[in-house]
């Protein structure tokens, strides 16, 4: 099994960081020719979807976790689980079918796959892990952070400090009755363009951090970085930032703790712009990264696979070891008693096949022009975009746009993220995700319903762009009425927003919110001026 993983992983493609900029930043091929597939759907949903829209959204009660993905032209929700198979990816799995026929007859303890697992996590990300697999990344979240509660590591009331925590991690933090603070501002396209020649806009602020480690001294639990900073506008942390933190936390005796769902496309950005890295491999970055790190968390759902997630903890840290073998005593039980998923070592909930595609997608996300690719769709999209004045922010694996500038006559109060999500699901049949203040905002209810204490820095919708799922110019058609209508001028006179009716304030606010629309015959009228853009281009086809 060694020479497998090893083969695979000496084969990826030799580029450097000249390669790796021109496949991020273009030139792009500019071409508007959607596949004949993507024709047939946008035909389809044309037909039979499309007049129906406005209704499903407000039957939705404008949550697009309510809305049926198959009414959808475009699913831009997450990039977590929705990929396609690279296909030498397809191809590992068809020759290790061959190697082993009935791979589902092994049982789960000591099989093949769980061995080929166990290797290839700890070749890319170092030796120096035990590592739990869990379901997928926000299981990992409860584990660790349960874990480390039992033992003293996290007591109650203390304080994680984060570039930003993603929603769920926010959530499990929370559950644990801890806080988190973010150390630095949500990127937004002025913080973008004031800094023209900076790339790293998701590093965690030392001087931020240095006040907060003083202004709760004691008290900090976890130094957290998000890498990229999926919430905060999807954007790298550089080589130099990781270090720089870790030095922070590990001088106060803090323990760091890495998200790593997007470590490689992070590792993609360090090689191709931080000096010194461009001839490195990315498995090299990774492991680089993760030498630094006390414990981590990890979603395999992102660039990798379908399923799966981790918890690495480094039986290196003089920080942990103390209470390693308490921390994995205690996920060990949370994960087989409290959560049902089996045997820990072993399958964990997972089938063996699960393991082998879990292990391909890691092996071709350490292609650097793999990676590079999907940071280059979405630029490729935003370019455009931008060329419409449509204020947002190109992530690596999302573009994030700042509703409260589009519709800058909605207050903050009535969602205007929502609120253009919820015009771009009835117009387009384009489902994002708001991301901003009802995920970073503090809110608070009071008689009359929910007050915004204290907004984020952008009220963000994000629009996920997963891996070989659609053609560029599928995603521009999509998401480019939206722009034509911005630059047009038709979003500006919106008032009315959303009514925010319900959400949840434990963290995991996404899946339960409903609201209302304030004005139907804005609602209405808007979603109409959009379809005509929307029409226009499809007509062209
Ligand atoms: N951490 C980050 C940074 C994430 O982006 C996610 C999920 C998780 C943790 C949790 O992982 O989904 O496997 O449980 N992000 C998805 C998204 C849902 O759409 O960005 P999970």
């Amino acid at each position: 099994m060694s020479g497998m993983v090893k083969t695979e992983l000496a084969n990826v493609n030799k580029c450097d960081s000249a390669r790796m900029k021109t496949l991020i930043e273009g030139p792009f091929s500019n071409s508007r020719q959607c596949t004949r597939e993507e024709i047939e759907h946008i035909k389809t949903w044309l037909k039979y979807h499309q007049n129906d829209m406005i209704q499903h959204v407000l039957d939705a009660k404008c949550n697009p976790f309510n809305v049926k993905a198959y009414h959808l032209l475009i699913d831009m929700l997450t990039d977590s689980g929705t990929h396609r198979t690279w296909q030498k990816q397809a191809e590992f799995l068809r020759m290790w079918e061959m190697l082993f026929k009935d791979c589902e007859t092994f049982a789960y303890a000591g099989s093949p796959a769980r061995e080929l697992l166990n290797e290839t996590i700890s070749r890319i990300f170092g030796e120096q892990f035990y590592f739990h697999l869990t379901v997928q990344g926000r299981a990992a979240e409860f584990l660790l952070l349960n874990g480390l509660q039992a033992n003293g590591l996290m007591p109650k009331g203390s304080v994680v400090l984060t570039n930003h925590g993603f929603d769920t991690t926010c959530g499990h933090i929370k559950a644990v009755g801890c806080k988190v603070i973010a150390c630095s501002p949500v990127t937004t396209p002025q913080r973008v363009a004031s800094m023209p020649d900076s790339v790293f806009f998701g590093n965690l602020s030392i001087s931020e951090l240095r006040k907060q480690l003083d202004s709760n001294e004691g008290n900090v639990s976890a130094v957290l970085l998000t890498l990229t900073d999926n919430g905060g506008g999807g954007q790298p942390v550089s080589m130099a930032n990781i270090k720089a933190v870790t030095k922070e936390a590990h001088d106060r005796g803090i323990p760091l703790w890495i998200d790593g769902c997007r470590i490689a496309e992070n590792a993609a950005y360090i090689k191709a712009y931080e000096p010194g890295y461009s001839d490195r491999s990315l498995q090299d970055i990774i492991a680089e990264t993760m030498s630094e790190c006390e414990f981590s968390t990890t979603s395999f759902k992102k660039i990798y696979s379908h399923s799966g997630g981790g918890i690495f903890l480094n039986k290196d840290s003089p920080l942990l070891q103390a209470k390693m073998g308490a921390v994995r005593k205690s996920v060990m039980e949370l994960t087989t008693v409290v959560y049902g998923m089996g045997f820990e070592t072993g399958y964990c909930g997972r089938t063996g096949r699960d393991m082998v595609e879990i292990v391909s997608g890691l092996l071709y996300a350490m292609d650097p022009e793999n990676v590079a690719n999907r940071i280059g769709q979405v630029r490729e999209v935003s370019d455009t975009l931008a060329g419409h004045g449509f204020p947002h922010v190109a992530g690596g694996n999302a573009l994030y746009t700042a509703s409260e500038q589009v519709l800058s006559n909605v207050p903050l109060e009535y969602a205007p993220a929502e609120y253009l999500q919820a015009i771009m699901l009835a117009a387009t049949g384009v489902r994002g995700c708001a991301l901003g203040n009802r995920l970073y905002g503090e809110w608070r209810q009071n008689g009359h319903g929910w007050e915004l204490v204290r907004p984020s820095e952008m009220d963000s919708l994000r629009a996920a762009v997963m891996r070989l799922g659609n053609s560029t110019p599928m995603l521009i058609l999509g998401l480019e009425p939206m722009a034509i209508a911005h630059e047009q001028g038709y979003l500006k006179p919106l008032t009315q927003g959303l009514e925010v009716i319900d959400y949840e304030t434990s963290g995991f606010n996404h899946f339960k919110a409903i609201y209302e629309v304030r004005d139907v015959v804005e609602f209405k009228k808007a979603v109409g001026l959009v379809n005509e853009i929307f029409n226009e281009s499809a007509r062209n086809l």
